[in-house]
């Protein structure tokens, strides 16, 4: 094995008091393991819409500039006023990047456990992942099959895990089938791909024609688009049709109210009598993602039998405990090249991540635009 080097880059993000956003590439030395951890040569770490409100947060991409050299770009952007009051907290802190990833396990402490992972490709999550060198305990990675690529290993856990999650949640709520918004993404193509396996009912909801045939194509059946003129209608009868009571919305906006307003309509169609206070179904949806900046807009008129909240797949996973969280990991080991897959538009360098164009493409979180990390290329 080569001589490792004593210092690496990572990519870091940092706000600075005048309202700049600084990404840069900051030289770190590369750790020795401990006995019970390892070092990851990072290969593969994708560019999550989650990565992006911490990279760029909620910078204005059209004043993006990138100085410095071609190897350690550094890139600026302006963040509007208002937004910087939110920021207060990581002011004057570089912060490290990028949930989870893939790569080569290149050192390894004594233990028995990090020296059976020396020389294996893993997977792991925890932060700091667009890093040349990723030093992780060896309990927390996934050894990948040895036909997998690190590309291939590089998204197994957040997407993955919240599809499976989203199932999970509508059944151990007493729901039977589920609405999803923003569907045509990564993460909506797996849960397509979970319920058609699994015979769950699924709602699709996306924002153009494009999306809806993309997801027709995979062999979703409920699928309506939210720039349509039938849409309310259309949302109705699917919703009618497979009985889903519960949502989880990526955007914002008005759609979670829209849901509500629909599913309640969906329910009364056949109410055998009246109520004042609405149908006595629950109805439930979770705010899980946050790609429409406007605020969520709520009017009630779905009766009293509701709830909105917020979903983030580390506490739910917590709740559901080790064991629970553990089948859902094994099935995505095992489904990992098929429902679980996931495609990328471009692979970047840790520099070509703060180009100015990779920027603009990969912070327009558009359909079939992920954009992977190598940071050893
Ligand atoms: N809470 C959690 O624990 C958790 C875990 C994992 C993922 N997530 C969330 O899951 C969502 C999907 O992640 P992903 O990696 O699968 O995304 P992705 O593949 O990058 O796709 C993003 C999708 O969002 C759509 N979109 C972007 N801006 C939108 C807007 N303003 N209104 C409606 N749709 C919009 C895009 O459609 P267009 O082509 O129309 O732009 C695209 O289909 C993200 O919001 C992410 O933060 C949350």
């Amino acid at each position: 094995m080569n001589t490792l080097p004593t210092t690496a880059l990572e990519l870091r993000s940092l706000v600075q008091a005048d309202g700049t956003l600084q990404l840069s590439l900051e030289s770190v030395p590369v750790p020795t393991p401990g006995a019970d951890q390892v070092l990851i040569q990072m290969q593969a770490a994708p560019i999550n819409p989650s990565d992006i409100g911490l990279l760029l947060g909620p910078a204005d991409l059209s004043t993006v500039e990138v100085t410095g050299s071609p190897d350690r770009p550094v890139a600026t952007a302006r963040i509007p006023e208002p937004a910087m009051l939110r920021l207060a907290p990581r002011i004057g802190e570089s912060m490290p990047v990028g949930n989870e990833g893939a790569g080569l396990v290149v050192a390894a402490g004594s233990s028995p456990a990090a020296q059976a992972l020396l020389g294996r490709t893993v997977a792991a999550i925890g932060g700091a992942m667009y890093s040349q060198y990723r030093l992780m305990p060896a309990a927390q990675c996934l050894p990948l099959p040895a036909d997998t690529t690190a590309a291939e290993g590089a998204s197994c856990f957040v997407n993955p895990l919240t599809s499976l999650g989203m199932v999970e949640t509508m059944k151990r709520e007493g729901h039977t089938a589920l609405v999803h918004t923003a569907a045509a993404s990564n993460l909506g193509q797996m849960l397509n791909k979970v319920c058609q396996k699994d015979g769950i009912g699924l709602v699709n909801i996306v924002r153009r024609p494009e999306q809806a045939q993309l997801l027709r194509d995979l062999g979703a059946k409920y699928v309506c688009d939210s720039s349509a003129p039938g849409f309310l209608e259309d949302l109705t009868n699917a919703l009618a049709d497979t009985g889903a009571t519960i949502a989880f919305d990526a955007t914002g906006g008005p759609l979670a109210g829209q849901i509500l307003q629909c599913m309640e309509t969906a329910i009364s169609r056949n109410a055998k009598e009246y109520s004042r206070y609405g149908s006595a179904v629950h109805k439930q949806v979770y705010l899980y993602g946050q790609l429409d900046p406007r605020p969520v807009e709520i009017h009630r008129n779905f009766g009293m039998a509701w709830s909105v909240g917020g979903w983030l797949l580390f506490p739910f996973l917590h709740k559901i405990g080790n064991e629970a969280a553990q089948v859902l990991r094994a099935r995505v080991a095992s489904e990992l090249k098929t429902t679980f897959a996931s495609h990328y538009a471009r692979t970047v360098s840790l520099a070509g991540a703060l180009s100015a164009e990779n920027i603009a493409f990969y912070g327009a979180r558009n359909t079939g635009a992920k954009v992977l990390i190598d940071p050893s290329i």
